[in-house]
Order: C-alpha cells, then sequence, then structure tokens
C-alpha cells in the first residue's frame, strides 16, 4: 500500500473512531516537540490536539525561547532532542534546516511547513477531497495564485497520485523549475499556465492559497498588485465544473485571493479541510511513532 494510502485510509478510521467516541491510545508514553519558528493556527493545535487524543505529550517548542536562538548548532539540537522526544514537528522557514535537523535525529522528523513545501497540509486536503469526491483520481484539480509551498506540495502529490493539476501564476510567481520538472516527468497531466480562467475550466477542485506568505510580508503591497486578476471569485468558478469545490488551506484574506462570497459559499469546503488537519495529523502520528 502507497504511504499515501496508508494515511488517507487510517485519518478516516480515527476520525470515524473519534466520532464514534472511542478513544485511541496509541502515542502513550510518547512526546511530541512542536518546534515552530513562524506562527500557527491550526498545524500548531491540530499537532498538540491529535498527540493529545492519541494519549502522547505535546511539548511546544518556541525555537526563539531555546539555545537556537543563540547559535547552538541544528545539528546538536537534533541529537539533544532526540533523546528526550520520541517524534518531532518542524515548522521553519528553510526546507535544508529541517532536512539537516532530520539527518541528526534519530527520531521522526515531520515538516509542519517550510518555505518550499507544506506537505502536511496537501495530506489533509486530499483526504477532504476524497470525502467530497469519492477519490482523487480522474479529478481536475486547479491551483490559482502563488507557486509557493502549498503549490511545490500539491505538484509532488499529482507526481505521486496521477491526478490533473492545472496551476495558474503570475509570470514572476511561478513554482520551482526543478519541483515543476520533476513532477512533469512522472505525471504529464501536471501543467502551467498564466490564465486563471484556463486553469479552472472544467476544474472539480480549486485551490488557492494567500498571496505573501509568513516571511514575505514586506511584499504584500507588490504582490497584491500582480495577483490581482488571480483572485477565486465567482466568474472563475462560473467556468470550473458545476459541482467544483473550493479550497483554501487557511488563514484566507478576504478580498484578495478569494471573495467572501466563495470562501462562505456553497462551493467552499475550508472548515473540513481545516478539521481534517487533526484526524490527519494523528493518522501520521499513529504510524510513525507507534
Ligand atoms: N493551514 C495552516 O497551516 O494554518 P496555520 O498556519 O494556522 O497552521
Ligand atoms: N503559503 C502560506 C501557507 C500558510 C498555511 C504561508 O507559507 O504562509
Amino acid at each position: 500500500m502507497s504511504d499515501y494510502k496508508l494515511l488517507f485510509d487510517r485519518a478516516a478510521e480515527l476520525k470515524l473512531r473519534h466520532k464514534q467516541g472511542i478513544l485511541d491510545r496509541s502515542l502513550l508514553g510518547k512526546s511530541i516537540g512542536l518546534i515552530f519558528d513562524k506562527p500557527s493556527t491550526r498545524t500548531r493545535i491540530s499537532f498538540e490536539v491529535a498527540a493529545i487524543q492519541l494519549g502522547g505529550t505535546p511539548v511546544f517548542i518556541s525555537s526563539g525561547d531555546t539555545q537556537m536562538a543563540r547559535n547552538e548548532p541544528i545539528e546538536d539540537t537534533a541529537r539533544v532532542l532526540s533523546r528526550y522526544l520520541d517524534g518531532v514537528a518542524f515548522r521553519t522557514f528553510s526546507q535544508d534546516l529541517v532536512e539537516q535537523f532530520a539527518a541528526f535525529a534519530d527520531i521522526p522528523v515531520i515538516n509542519a511547513l517550510t518555505d518550499k513545501y507544506h506537505p502536511c497540509q496537501i495530506l489533509s486536503d486530499l483526504m477532504t477531497v476524497i470525502e467530497y469526491k469519492g477519490s482523487y483520481e480522474g479529478l481536475k484539480v486547479a491551483w490559482i495564485g502563488d507557486g509557493n509551498n502549498m503549490a511545490h506540495s500539491w505538484i509532488n502529490a499529482a507526481a505521486a497520485l496521477g491526478f490533473t493539476l492545472t496551476l495558474a501564476c503570475p509570470e514572476a510567481y511561478v513554482p520551482d523549475t526543478e519541483i515543476f520538472d520533476a513532477a512533469v516527468q512522472k505525471n504529464a497531466s501536471v501543467s502551467l499556465t498564466h490564465d486563471p480562467k484556463k486553469a479552472a475550466l472544467g476544474a472539480d477542485v480549486i485551490n488557492t492559497d494567500v498571496w505573501a506568505s509568513m516571511g514575505q510580508e514586506d511584499e504584500q503591497a507588490e504582490r497584491q498588485a500582480v495577483f490581482e486578476t488571480f483572485q477565486v471569485n465567482k466568474d472563475l468558478l462560473a467556468v470550473a465544473a458545476e459541482d467544483a469545490i473550493v479550497m483554501h488551506c487557511l488563514p484566507a484574506h478576504r478580498g484578495e485571493e478569494i471573495t467572501e462570497e466563495v470562501l462562505e459559499g456553497p462551493r467552499s469546503v475550508v472548515w473540513d479541510q481545516a478539521e481534517n488537519k487533526l484526524h490527519m495529523h494523528k493518522a501520521i502520528l499513529d504510524v510513525l511513532l507507534k
């Protein structure tokens, strides 16, 4: 069974069991470190609750309060934390830093978002797609907006799972060429356009994200001008499949990348998406740590 399928099945099972009031305790006695260098509402809290619901103990680590902030080498931090913890979820800027940490840790290390990827988010997003559409197979997924960390993780998922993915990004904000080209080698139905309507045409799933990600706050005004025509609004939705769903990992900026009307409208599945982060994070911890 692929790792993806294993996680989708386990997350669905854990969600059902939770709704039925069944307690799962697969992480009893385990401690999970959550190292965060960037703000988070959903990822942090859903990982904390996921660990608690499975009988484990989350340990929140704001890296600014550790010796990491005073330049203790990441290699040393990884080896020390491996002696205390059973797993780590790490949110930071640099993908290389997470990989360096993982190379020196001897516990599972989970990417909780970097500037390059947001893999846990795409897992819970695909779980939501499966709930609404039965499967991702044969679906046409559109990405509208920045070629950012979320876009990269959608590209990797399309490469692994074979669904059609069309990204519409402004010319100066396309995804990383290496990531994109590698995906196209595996799945020829991953493509890029600069026209949001082309990407949305007949799409079953429409995805967007903020125009300025964490760490890009200074570029907000400049980006707002470039991305103006990349808004998910009712005109864009009109060219999608009649039963298309609209997704956003949140936080959303209403009136920028998505209108209030669409975000709060009947096609939006954003609250289920947010909820599924809890169930998917439980599955990830369960599979990696138990
Ligand atoms: N979607 C997401 O990762 O949200 P947070 O930044 O609140 O964790
Ligand atoms: N692209 C966004 C995702 C937030 C969950 C960011 O990195 O800020």
